[in-house]
């Protein structure tokens, strides 16, 4: 099995009850049981790490360097000025997949640069939670074995 850490920053534990008109009513645990299993069915095997602090996220991914084949993350808001996610998954040596479920280009100008987007093979925006999904398909896809 292949190991595949998710990442999910601040506010993002309150996913269902927050602003559900902007990210929708599916919690967390909803979101994170129905990508077990989505990762399941593709041979791989997720491990989430959710927090609001920085520091948490960052250990993280230093822990994931030598665990997992892939990181698929949402920082939260922490993408837009959290420079020390960026760095930790600059040393990550694994596939990196930078994931929203808004497509924060449309959204306050604030929200329009990230610190991790330079650091990750791909990013996803504006899907919502199925944004998750399409990120598993995609590291399955890139991790597999070429014929
Ligand atoms: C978000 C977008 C961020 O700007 C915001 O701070 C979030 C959620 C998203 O998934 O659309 O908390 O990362």
């Amino acid at each position: 099995m292949t190991n595949v850490l998710l990442l999910t920053g601040p506010n993002l534990s309150q996913l269902g009850v927050r602003q559900p008109e902007i990210y929708g009513s599916e919690t967390l645990d909803q979101l994170v049981d129905r990508l077990t299993l989505h990762a399941k069915s593709l041979g791989l095997t997720l491990q989430h790490v959710g927090s609001e602090a920085e520091a948490d996220l960052v250990s993280a991914v230093h822990a994931a360097r030598t665990t997992t084949s892939a990181i698929v993350i949402n920082p939260g808001a922490l993408t837009h000025y959290g420079w020390s996610i960026g760095d930790a998954l600059a040393g990550y040596p694994g596939y990196k997949v930078e994931v929203h479920l808004t497509n924060v280009l449309t959204r306050e100008h604030w929200r329009h640069t990230s610190t991790v987007g330079p650091y990750v093979n791909a990013t996803i925006i504006g899907f919502g939670g199925d944004g998750f999904v399409m990120a598993l398909d995609a590291v399955a896809r890139q991790l597999a074995p070429s014929p």
